[in-house]
């Protein structure tokens, strides 16, 4: 009895031969998910981090020098997660190599670097693909399919909210900023629901929870080029060590309807004596040895998209497009003036 399964046309195709570069927190996450998919074959990772083989399985070697990666294997394609101003020459050398790259989100660090990317993608014939995780997500897919069926209406007023625990602020409030890193998965979902910004304007909280200087919360505006509105907010400032480590929503306000997304405490929750904690299950998890989660469904997606058998759905311009108007709400928070994106106006106060 087959209850479901690959299309008749995946059943039979090579494994793809690929590689790992950037074993830190999301890297890790890939490598799990590539060990345990049949359609992969990991052969090698790569962090400039020699201590990063701790976080490797056994048998999977680790190279510290990306070139020597690239020569020694015979490798299809490449999963680029370094931080994202490591993207720009990574992804660069992989393209080069002939290779088929995922890069993790955000596209870059800045638009100029992004622009780069792209060009440098365009010339290698469009086997660059930026991860935009929550596109991957049967539940936000589900609300999208509903959006784009009419079955809401027309979309007037969407709100988004992105909290995540402050282990993840102390770690990377120094090197990236949370619009960029956080909220750009909600922006690319906003754009994807209802179309391209005019507008943003943003204030934060900068209460030195996480350090000096830093921002810890975010809450920005949105004007849609529809004429919609958007609230958007962010932070990533809940204490670790309380049980409450996920805090999204998301939901779409039409003329015909609404449409929600809404998760906090997930499903499954243990209580110990030490107290309650959470099992993350979302992105990724193994059932009997299948890997499950929307991480696993992402690399799926592109390993199906090396072998021909599926396109990539978020474009090189939505990725930066999300990205720019991140660095919009960035740019907000330091004029402290609504800002004019994807139509080139200059911000008027
Ligand atoms: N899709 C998602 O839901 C999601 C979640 C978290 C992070 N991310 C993205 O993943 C990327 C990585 O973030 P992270 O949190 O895993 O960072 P991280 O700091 O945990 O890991 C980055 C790793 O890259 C290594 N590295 C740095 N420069 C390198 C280089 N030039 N060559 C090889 N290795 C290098 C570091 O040593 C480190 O081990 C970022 O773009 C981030 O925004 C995506």
């Amino acid at each position: 009895m087959r209850v479901s399964g690959p299309a008749r046309e995946e059943v039979d195709v090579k494994p793809v031969r690929c590689a790992v570069v950037g074993v830190g927190m999301m890297g890790s996450s890939h490598v799990q998910v590539l060990e345990a998919l049949p359609e992969a074959h990991l052969l090698a990772c790569c962090d400039t981090d020699p201590g990063a083989v701790e976080r490797l399985p056994g048998g999977v070697p680790l190279l510290t020098s990306l070139d020597e990666l690239l020569g020694r294997y015979q490798l299809e394609a490449v999963f680029v997660c370094t931080p994202q101003d490591q993207h720009l020459p990574v992804v660069e050398a992989c393209l080069a190599a002939g290779l088929f790259v995922f890069c993790e989100k955000p596209i870059a660090h800045n638009l100029e670097t992004a622009d780069l990317m792209i060009e440098v993608a365009k010339r290698a014939g469009g086997r660059l693909a930026v991860g935009h995780t929550m596109r991957f997500d049967p539940d936000y897919v589900a609300l999208a399919d509903m959006v784009a069926s009419g079955g809401i209406g027309t979309p007037v007023h969407l709100s988004a909210r992105r909290n995540v625990p402050d282990f993840e602020g102390r770690m990377l409030f120094n090197r990236t900023t949370l619009a960029a890193e956080v909220g750009v998965h909600d922006l690319d979902l906003f754009r994807w629901l209802a179309g391209p910004v005019e507008r943003v304007f943003a204030m934060s909280a900068e209460t030195s929870t996480l350090g000096e200087g830093a921002v810890d919360a975010v809450i920005g505006t949105i004007r849609f080029a529809t004429g919609a509105v958007g609230v958007v907010e962010f932070n990533w400032i809940m204490n670790s060590d309380s049980a409450l480590s996920a805090d999204y929503r998301l939901a779409v306000f039409g003329t015909e309807g609404a449409a929600y997304v809404e998760m906090r405490d997930p499903v499954t929750m243990v209580y110990t004596l030490e107290g309650a904690k959470w099992l993350r299950t979302g992105g990724q998890y193994e059932v009997g040895g299948t890997a499950t989660g929307i991480v696993a469904t992402e690399d799926r997606h592109f390993l199906a998209t090396v072998r021909g058998l599926r396109d990539w759905p978020v474009s090189l311009e939505d990725a930066r497009a999300a990205l720019e108007v991140a660095l919009a709400l960035d740019r907000s928070l330091a004029t402290g003036r609504p800002v004019y994106v994807e139509t080139g106006r200059k911000c008027v106060v």
